[in-house]
């Protein structure tokens, strides 16, 4: 039941991309030896060493750690899920940028969340829209998907179908029961009010027909997502909450037309497709009262229409959607049409190559060029909060892992500081001795 993890898919993506990318040409010498490198510091995109051209500019990428101490290296790049404090190219030149890249939940590294460690970057591309780069779409390939029909069912069908079936009006489908956001501690709240059908690990209560048990790749199976449409409601609830994260978790429902109740980042509506398409937990004060909302919107089918005006009349009113979904210049997951574009990782790639040159060019002109510096808006998560009592819930273990992260992060911006090279026992007793500061 377990989607395929997001890099996995990327690192497929990145080998389809590179054969397409060696038709690049060729450069002179010259423009070679002229070209800024980009080290990716963490394995991650299995470049051992290549030119690309950026637009007008050329730029050298490589994962290759000897350019650490080339000249002609202006910029470090790091994934972070693979972010090892005891691996960083310690002492730092006043001339190496750092990049991070990290799509992926912050419950991967909470570290990040940290002042003095985000503040050790120049770039980001995170999903939050403050990043140098944002990625907030990344789980939406396309526009179209929020209007499509493909799945669609109507209100009428919907309320047909789950009396023969016997189905309830809504649906939770998850089997990583144990997540910063403790998401199953709402939907036990909520299960008291109204009906839900688990099907995932998680408060399991209904079986999938047996033909979808095991499948690979269950959550894209055809005959999955129709039987997902066929709910008025679908659970979607994010692992951690941070601000812009959001994920397929709220693109999926809002493609197959079932009303999304979401519970992640704050500012959801934001991104949401119109005014009134998704319901925020965060909104309601109490499990209860959003169940009396459910049995309202569920008894009436003119105010659960005006739910889905995406799907019933096609429309997308939220011009901070569309907008950032049309500037966009980089291909998203599973969007497999459209070849002219790159994937996000070359693109933010390119970014980085065209600040590089953009610095250059200011201090040639003379000018000091401003620094840039990254705060916690880049990657923000506060420490999880318990869903139903929104009070920190001391028996959330992940609470411990936050706090260590913050430790690490507190501890990394002091040796960074420094600049000198640390040793795993020295790293260690700091964090210890910091553990205590941050309780
Ligand atoms: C890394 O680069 C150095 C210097 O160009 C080269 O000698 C070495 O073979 C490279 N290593 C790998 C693994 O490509
Ligand atoms: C939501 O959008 C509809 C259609 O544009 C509009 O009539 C309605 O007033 C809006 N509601 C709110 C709360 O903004
Ligand atoms: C939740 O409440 C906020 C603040 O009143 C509002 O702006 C937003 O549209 C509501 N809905 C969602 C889905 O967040
Ligand atoms: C990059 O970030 C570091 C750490 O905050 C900072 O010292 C440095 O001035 C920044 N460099 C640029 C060019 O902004
Ligand atoms: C720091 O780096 C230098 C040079 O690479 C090395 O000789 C030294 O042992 C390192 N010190 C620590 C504390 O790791």
């Amino acid at each position: 039941m377990k989607l395929v993890s997001a890099s996995l898919v990327l690192i497929h993506y990145i080998s389809v991309q590179s054969i397409a990318m060696v038709h690049c040409g060729w450069f002179s010498s010259e423009e070679k030896s002229e070209s800024p490198i980009i080290l990716w510091w963490t394995s991650f995109t299995g470049e051992t060493g290549n030119w690309r051209t950026c637009g007008e500019q050329t730029c050298f990428f490589t994962e290759n750690r000897t350019y650490l101490s080339h000249p002609k290296t202006k910029a470090v790049v790091f994934y972070g899920s693979s972010f090892a404090p005891l691996d960083l190219p310690i002492p730092r030149q006043p001339w190496h940028d750092w990049a991070l890249l990290h799509e992926e939940s912050p419950k991967n590294n909470p570290s990040f969340c940290y002042h003095p460690l985000i503040s050790l970057f120049n770039y980001t591309a995170t999903w939050s829209r403050k990043s140098s780069f944002p990625l907030t779409l990344l789980s939406l390939p396309k526009l179209s998907d929020i209007t499509d029909k493909k799945y669609f069912v109507s209100v009428a069908d919907k309320n047909a179908i789950l009396v023969r079936e016997g189905l309830s009006p809504m649906v939770y489908v998850q089997s990583s029961c144990d997540a910063p956001s403790e998401r199953d501690l709402y939907v036990t709240a909520l299960q008291k009010f109204i009906d839900i059908d688990s099907y995932g690990k998680c408060l399991n209560n209904k079986r999938l027909p047996p033909q979808l048990e095991n499948p690979a790749d269950a959550m894209n199976n055809e005959e999955f997502l129709r039987l997902m449409a066929k709910y008025k409601f679908t659970i979607a609830f994010e692992n951690a909450v941070g601000e812009d994260y959001i994920t397929e978790k709220l693109w999926r429902p809002l493609t197959l037309g079932s009303v999304p109740i979401y519970l992640g980042s704050p500012s959801v509506q934001d991104w949401a497709p119109n005014n009134n398409s998704v319901l925020s937990v965060w909104n309601f004060t109490s499990p209860e009262s959003l169940a009396a909302h459910l049995h309202y919107l569920n008894s009436d089918d003119a105010a659960y229409n005006s739910m889905l005006v995406h799907k019933i009349r096609g429309t997308i009113e939220n011009r901070i959607l569309t907008d950032a979904m049309k500037s966009r210049t980089w291909i998203a997951g599973g969007e497999d049409d459209d070849f002219e574009k790159e994937n996000f990782v070359e693109s933010f790639e390119c970014f980085l190559c065209s600040q590089i040159y953009r610095k250059q060019s200011e201090e040639d002109a003379g000018y000091s060029s401003r620094p840039n510096s990254v705060d916690t808006t880049h990657y923000s998560c506060p420490p999880p909060i318990h869903p139903v009592t929104r009070k920190v819930n001391p028996h959330n273990w992940w609470l411990e892992h936050w706090n260590h992260a913050r430790a690490e992060a507190n501890v990394i911006g002091r040796f960074a500081q420094r600049n000198l090279n640390y040793t795993s026992d020295e790293f260690h007793q700091s964090v210890f001795q910091e553990i205590p500061n941050v309780r």
